[in-house]
């Protein structure tokens, strides 16, 4: 079960150019593809004449030709060439899904298209601000369920135990971090202090830390799968009321996680290098740092996610430390019983 009246990330807008790629989300085929004005369009994969997917084709002038008879179809879904006839069917269309190109991002919705609005989009400025946030990306295919990656995200005392050798360090500095948290209508915002704290591989590498350090992590989740992270670090002793606008160590995370099928799906992230912006070296080392960490992440989710497909969840304990956790959960819980409400409404 998934939330459909949702926008999700169904690519990075780079990864569309000229060939149509194939991708399922939410359990539906879907064709991604740029016609010739360079807008980017998503309908479901499958061609109205006899079936054969769509991304087997190719982009013209005139749209997405289907590969088996060449039926041809533009970002609307509708049938605008028959080779060898005038007249076009009136059924003669392939469903078109929402689409919005902003910030990088290809935002899909897999829901009613009466109810998408563009404006309830996460809004993530800083992929356009190259020159304050020079920013790379990338999505790495996860066999697990789009909610464990969000719990993983959730739940940052992980830190301490999968990424050992980079963002994380010492356990104790994770499970004894200060949590403010706020929620909000569509999920929560929590800032993790780690005041006079041992830095981590990652940062000493960044940076050069040679003693301790004041440590923050700003989360926020965006239901039902948008996580916007600032991570800041300077030298111990320079927290007042909160870490200054130039510390010594800035980088932001974007995470946005689209289910695939209900045990695999897609994990779009970016790292933008806030403290040495005019240095590439630095913009594409803190990106392999955090590469490294992301497939940490992956190997034990998606080693838990073997197990729960084997075994089942019944039997599992909520510890303290998952408070965020799970009330990411039931806002989760809340929005999916809220659309099936209003599917039987309607
Ligand atoms: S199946 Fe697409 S044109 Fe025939
Ligand atoms: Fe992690």
């Amino acid at each position: 079960m998934f939330i459909r009246n949702a926008w999700y990330v169904a690519a990075w807008a780079d990864e569309i150019a000229d060939k149509p790629l194939a991708r399922r989300i939410c359990n539906e085929p879907v064709v991604l593809f740029r016609d010739a004005d360079g807008h980017a369009g998503a309908l479901l994969d499958m061609c109205c004449h006899r079936g054969a997917p769509l991304h087997l084709g190719q982009v013209t002038e005139r749209g997405l030709v289907c590969g088996y008879h060449g039926l041809t179809f533009d970002r609307t879904g509708a049938c605008v060439h028959i080779p060898g006839q005038d007249r076009i069917p009136e059924r003669a269309r392939v469903r078109a899904f929402p689409l919005v190109e902003q910030d990088a991002f290809l935002w899909i919705w897999m829901g009613d298209p009466a109810k998408a609005d563009p404006a309830t989009i996460v809004s993530y400025p800083w992929h356009n601000d190259t020159e304050r946030w020079p920013h790379k990306h990338t999505m790495y295919p996860i066999k697990s369920s789009a909610m464990l990656m969000v719990d993983n995200l959730m739940d940052l005392t992980h830190l301490g135990y999968v990424h050992v050798s980079t963002i994380g360090g010492n356990p104790t500095i994770h499970v004894e971090a200060k949590m403010d948290t706020v929620r909000t209508p569509l999920g929560l915002k929590f800032t993790r202090w780690m005041l006079n704290s041992a830095p981590p591989p990652t940062y000493v590498r960044a940076v050069g830390f040679e003693g301790r350090i004041d440590r923050a992590q700003m989360f926020e989740f965006i239901a039902p799968g948008s996580i916007l992270q600032l991570s800041a670090a300077d030298e111990a002793g320079a927290y007042k009321d909160g870490l200054p606008e130039d510390s010594k160590l800035q980088f932001r995370l974007f995470h946005g996680l689209t289910p695939e099928t209900d045990t695999t799906c897609f994990y779009f992230w970016s790292t933008a290098n806030g403290f040495r912006p005019g240095d590439p070296a630095t913009t594409e080392a803190l990106f392999k740092e955090i590469a490294a960490a992301f497939n940490e992440d992956r190997t034990v989710v998606e080693a838990q996610q073997a197990r729960l497909s084997e075994l089942g969840e019944s039997t599992l304990v909520d510890i303290t430390t998952d408070a965020a956790r799970m009330h990411m959960r039931r806002t989760v819980d809340r929005l999916l019983a809220e659309e099936a409400q209003s599917l039987a409404a309607e």
